[in-house]
């Protein structure tokens, strides 16, 4: 054992660096002492260029390089490559091919490989170890050059990521070393030593990421190993930020104004609000809609979800809401919302009329109203506003009335003249009211306003005065006209009544003769009127209306008698005595056409109920005499001769032209004689009475005055009728008035010959003083003279009485009667 301990301290010559494998080497070599002679190691770096110089080997073994010579001493590598060669002359082993120290021993370390030295004669072996050091001819490497990574925004501060580390062939010190990351603003780089020497790289986050800030990252991550110089290899990493909804979508205003015309039709854009989302996809999509909008609200808008679009759903009203306020919800897909605030102004539009109130109204107001007062109390307005909504008040022209305001909005109907309700009994006033509006909307209103009755008018009768004509011996109660009256007033004012106004006529109350119907306005008879005894009457009728006080007017009524045929002409000369005999005396000598006498006769009556005529009724000696047919005159138709009889009596019939014609007889005597005494010797038979003889004297008196009365009168009348005819015709000829003075057939009016006309004949006895009981009468020719019948006389009476009637109604005899 110390042998072998010896030749191993000899032939194992240690360098210092190898004393930590001589136990190692010692248990070696008790193994092989049967076969290895000797032993010798060496180390040499790898890479070394061949020939390079290994070690001294003869040295190192104590063989003479003699011996090496004929020993023939020789490399023996058993498989493998054959790294060393020995140089024989020299006795030095050198590099035969380059080492590859990783090629030989990958991660192995120690590296190192053996060989044996063979030499013959005698045969030797030694073997020998080369252990190969270690160089840095490897740089460390990623296994790829980039790695990617996904990383989401929102990952926490901290997390770690795992990276494929670098490898380095190279070992030992040579092997990796450290890594270095850049840029290190995000990440920062945490090395795990393991227990088997590798280190693990993990890549952890130091600063949030923000995608929206940067989404993509480089990294460059580089490993050095120990080598001296050190060597380094670098991979890049791609560090995509995946986005997370970490941005609420943001309006781009937060309160939008808008505005909207009223009325706009529905689909009408109003506005749009916007809202932006930095994320990406989903969480960047925002959809807007309606928050805490009222449901008002939500019925006239809407929002389109996508694009933000607001637009009408329904017409605006301005005058339902003035303005609207929505609050608008932006939220992306990822719940995360903003909102903002619309405000949308309505605008007013001139869609509203103006409309009209009454406030109060009085549909009749009285004629006598005084001018201002009201009539009604309008309130006008207009919903729309600003100008849209002034509003103008006006009413129809000419018309009494005006408006008037009083307050704001508030007008006063007024009267602006007096009213008439006669004139105008009912107004239509119309309002019309407009706004001031581009186009200016109108309304209107029509009143109508009655004018109630004052009583201010007085009845007016249809005439200004009325005239009737009643015939004579009517039936009593016939009516003989109406009067009529109007009252422009109306309804009890316009109600009227007639009355008869108290008066007398001839002594008799009017109420006696005629009656007035008072609704009706009927006059009629009271009474059975004579033409004889009154020929006409005058009496006023009062209209009185309803009214309160009442208003009248009165009228004067005339009804004229009228005439009819009840008298009998009678007849005034020649005077018919009852016993008397009275005769016309024709002298013999008297030619053809002597006046005899002339028939005077008088009918009471008027008109054609007095026109008489005269007729020859019974005659003794029809040749002698004729009587004229309208005068009356009886006059000889030829000559008288000696032989006609003295005593010749007439009767002539005096006859009315009335219907029925009436008619009265006339005896007459004639005595034909030269003296006196021969006619009273033929008239002895004539009765003479002692009153007759008496009188006579005064007869003849008055008998003359009348005559002379009367011839005055006819002058006067003769010239009066002229004097009427003259106007009466230029009357007509003014009036032209188709007016024919009638005369009946057979009768003309002659004042100088013919019978008396009706008026002479009437006014004779008008005119005479009749207070005397008896009347005498002669002849207007005044050739005879003759007596006078008692019955004639009381009709002279009456006839006077009559006329004396007319002309003073109060005179006794008018009251007598
Ligand atoms: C007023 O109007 C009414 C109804 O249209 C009509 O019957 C009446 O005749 C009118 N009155 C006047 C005075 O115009």
């Amino acid at each position: 054992m110390v042998d072998v301990r010896l030749r191993i301290s000899r032939h194992c010559r240690m360098t210092p660096s190898h004393l930590k494998w001589q136990t190692v080497l010692f248990i070696f070599c008790v193994y092989g002492m049967e076969l290895v002679f000797g032993q010798a190691r060496y180390s040499i770096p790898e890479e070394t260029p061949d020939g390079s110089f290994v070690g001294n080997i003869a040295n190192d073994l104590g063989i003479e390089i003699s011996r090496l010579i004929s020993g023939k001493a020789r490399v023996v590598t058993k498989g493998g490559r054959q790294y060393v060669e020995l140089s024989r002359d020299k006795g030095t082993l050198e590099v035969k091919e380059r080492i590859d120290r990783e090629e030989l021993c990958k991660q192995t370390t120690p590296c190192s490989f053996s060989f044996d030295l063979i030499m013959e004669n005698p045969i030797e072996l030694h073997r020998v170890f080369v252990e190969v050091q270690d160089i840095n001819d490897n740089a460390p490497k990623f296994p790829k050059g980039t790695a990617s990574l996904q990383i989401s925004e929102n990952t926490e501060i901290g997390t770690q990521f795992h990276l494929d580390r670098a490898v380095d062939l190279d070992v030992g010190i040579n092997g990796i070393k450290n890594y270095s990351l850049s840029p290190t603003d995000h990440f920062k780089l945490k090395i795990n030593n393991e227990a088997d020497g590798n280190k693990h790289v993990e890549l952890i986050l130091q600063r949030a990421l923000d995608r929206e800030e940067r989404d993509e990252i480089k990294l460059v991550l580089t490993a050095y190993d120990g080598g001296s110089p050190k060597k380094s290899g670098s991979m890049q990493i791609h560090i995509s930020v995946l986005d997370a909804n970490d941005n609420a979508p943001v309006c781009k205003q937060s309160v939008y104004k808008a505005e909207v015309k009223e009325n706009s039709q529905a689909g009408t854009v109003v506005t749009a609000v916007s809202a932006s989302d930095v994320d990406q996809g989903l969480n960047g999509q925002v959809s807007y809609s309606f928050a805490q909008a009222t449901e008002e609200a939500r019925s006239v808008f809407k929002i389109n979800s996508e694009t933000g679009t607001i637009t009408t759903v329904n017409s605006l009203d301005y005058e339902m809401e003035k303005m609207y306020q929505l609050n608008i919800k932006a939220m992306d897909k990822g719940g995360l919302k903003d909102t903002c605030k619309v405000i949308i102004d309505v605008i007013d539009e001139n869609d509203n009329s103006p409309s009209i109130q009454l406030m109060s109204f009085s549909n009749v107001i009285a004629e006598n109203s005084p001018i201002g007062t009201t009539v009604a109390v309008i309130n006008v307005e207009d919903a729309d506003s600003g100008i849209n909504g002034i509003v103008q008040c006006k009413i129809n022209e000419n018309i009494p009335f005006k408006i008037e305001s009083s307050l704001t909005d508030y007008y006063a109907l007024i009267t602006d003249e007096t009213l008439d309700r006669e004139n105008i009994a009912e107004y239509n006033i119309t309002i019309y009211v407009s706004d001031q509006g581009s186009p200016a909307r109108y309304s209107n209103k029509t009143l109508n306003v009655k004018i109630s009755d004052v009583n201010d008018n007085p009845p007016v009768f249809s005439s200004e005065e009325y005239k009737a004509i009643l015939s004579e011996n009517n039936s009593p109660g016939v009516s003989v006209l109406k009067v009529e009256a109007r009252d422009d007033d109306s309804g009890p004012n316009a109600r009227l009544s007639f009355l008869l106004e108290d008066k007398n006529i001839h002594g008799n109350p009017v109420s006696s003769l005629v009656l007035v119907n008072s609704e009706s306005g009927v006059i009629s008879a009271a009474k059975v009127f004579d033409y004889e005894q009154m020929k006409s009457f005058s009496f006023n009728v009062t209209a009185r209306d309803g009214g309160s006080p009442p208003l009248s007017s009165e009228v004067t009524v005339t009804i004229v008698v009228q005439d009819q045929n009840d008298n009998a002409p009678q007849v005034l000369y020649p005077v018919q005595t009852g016993g008397a005999v009275v005769a016309e005396i024709v002298p013999r000598s008297a030619d053809v056409g002597y006046l005899v006498t002339k028939v005077v006769a008088v009918d009471v009556d008027s008109g054609q109920n007095a026109w008489l005529s005269y007729k020859l009724q019974k005659v003794t000696d029809r040749a002698l005499f004729e009587v004229g047919a309208q005068n009356g005159e009886i006059r000889t138709v030829r000559q008288v001769t000696d032989k006609d009889a003295v005593k010749q009596k007439l009767t002539v019939v005096v006859e009315d032209n009335g219907q029925p014609s009436r008619s009265a007889v006339v005896n007459i005597n004639v005595a034909v004689a030269d003296t006196f005494p021969e006619v009273l010797s033929e008239f002895t038979d004539f009765t003479h009475t002692k009153q007759y003889n008496d009188d006579l004297t005064f007869y003849l008196v008055l008998a003359l005055a009348a005559v002379s009365f009367l011839f005055i009168t006819t002058l006067l009348v003769i010239i009066s009728v002229k004097i009427y005819r003259w106007r009466q015709s230029r009357i007509f000829y003014q009036s032209n008035l188709p007016v024919i003075p009638y005369y009946p057939p057979g009768y003309t009016d002659t004042g100088v010959t013919g019978t008396l006309p009706h008026m002479y004949n009437y006014d004779a006895c008008m005119t005479t003083d009749s207070r005397k009981t008896d009347y005498k009468y002669s002849t207007i020719g005044g050739q005879s003279v003759l007596m006078m019948d008692p019955s004639f006389t009381e009709t002279m009476q009456r006839a006077m009485r009559e006329r004396v009637l007319q002309q003073d109604p109060e005179s006794p005899e008018a009251v007598r009667n």
